[in-house]
């Protein structure tokens, strides 16, 4: 498939002929290229490696994952496939710890395939297929609805700053962060964004500078470091980020970086909000102390492009994540609108909207 240009919109991950097809974001935006993956180990190491990455396409792609991991295989009966199930799934969460939306989508495939023992193993499988179906097509249907209430708070003449990806490419098509942006620019609305270059691996400057361009939103590409001076100076009128897991009072772990920005932002009192969908709130943590924060591989700090940019054996942290207090967050805007603090109390109340 050809690469989207204009107002054509992203679709990080389709099913075809037995197969997902993913578009690879390790290397955009210089080479835009689909990618077929066949086997649950294939989309274990694209996860992995970030060829697909953002909480809820992470989610996405688990689901997906399962389906895989079921095919080629002849099954007894159902228990043989709910047996398979939670194998699959348990492998499929070893590949990354923090993004709770790829546990919730397991979650969901393996009470999916309990629900349903009573199906023929033939129609077990397809009825989990549905499933992974359904996850993608609400996706994309909660990412507009956070689009419709975030758009609200833009407003003419703004600069919002955004931290990471949390657009299409992070999601079935568009996005969390930059769907109150594609929303309110739909509107005619007139602002502009800044997107961090997000160290190490340049989301934003690779992905969000990437898809604002496709929908025709000006936007200006900064190093991390340059947040607070640009918010001191008056360029930065509001922040949106997304969010990889919400703990029930409010604290939420994002990309390594979100939390500096978050107090760049109060300290100039700039409203910082975090658009999320339901499924990346973790109502089983009382707070960001219990997220498990992931950190990778040494190379991606020591090395650009394949250079070396550091002496040889340099030691290195590398957390790919940080957890933003409660206190730093005027809102979380989700699918059934922005919660406000205290967020014990709204959490609660989004959840009994309807089910999640
Ligand atoms: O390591 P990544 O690229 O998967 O991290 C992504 C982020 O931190 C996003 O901001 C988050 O997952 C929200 S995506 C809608």
């Amino acid at each position: 498939m050809t690469e989207p240009t204009g107002n054509r919109e992203i679709h990080t991950i389709r099913w075809e002929n037995n197969t997902a097809i993913l578009i690879d974001q390790t290397l955009l935006p210089a080479t835009y290229r689909e990618i077929p993956i066949r086997t649950v180990e294939e989309m274990w190491e694209a996860i992995r490696a970030l060829r697909v990455r953002g909480a809820p396409a992470i989610g996405i792609a688990t689901a997906y994952g399962v389906c895989l991991g079921l095919q080629g295989q002849t099954y007894t009966d159902s228990r043989a496939v709910i047996e398979r199930v939670n194998e699959v799934a348990d492998y499929l969460a070893t590949c990354r710890p923090t993004a709770v939306n790829l546990f919730w989508a397991l979650d969901r495939m393996r009470r999916t395939a309990q629900a349903h023992a009573s199906l023929s193993p033939t129609d077990l499988c397809a009825r989990l297929l549905e499933e992974a179906h359904a996850i993608l097509r609400e996706d994309n249907e909660t990412c507009r609805a956070i689009g419709r209430f975030g758009g609200e708070l833009i407003q003419d003449g703004m600069t919002v700053l955004t931290h990471c990806n949390a657009g299409g490419l992070a999601t079935a098509c568009y996005g969390t962060a930059l769907a109150p942006l594609f929303s309110a620019h739909k509107f005619g609305k007139r602002f502009q964004v800044y997107a961090d270059e997000t160290r190490p691996l340049l989301q934003g400057a690779r992905l969000t500078t990437w898809e604002l361009k496709q929908h025709g939103i000006p936007v200006t590409l900064i190093c991390d470091n340059m947040a607070a001076h640009c918010m001191k100076i008056g360029r930065i009128q509001l922040v949106i980020v997304g969010a990889d897991r919400i703990a029930s009072n409010g604290d939420t772990a994002n990309k390594i970086g979100t939390y500096g920005v978050a107090l760049a932002a109060q300290a100039h009192k700039i409203p910082f909000y975090i658009a999320a969908p339901r499924s990346t709130i973790d109502r089983s943590i009382p707070s960001g102390n219990e997220i498990p924060i992931e950190e990778r591989d040494p190379r991606e700090v020591v090395s650009f492009g394949g250079i070396s940019i550091a002496p040889d054996g340099i030691r290195v942290y590398n957390p790919a994540f940080d957890v933003t207090p409660a206190e730093l967050i005027a809102g979380i805007i989700t699918e059934v609108g922005i919660l406000r603090p205290p967020y014990k109390e709204s959490i609660q109340w989004a959840f009994s909207r309807d089910p999640a």
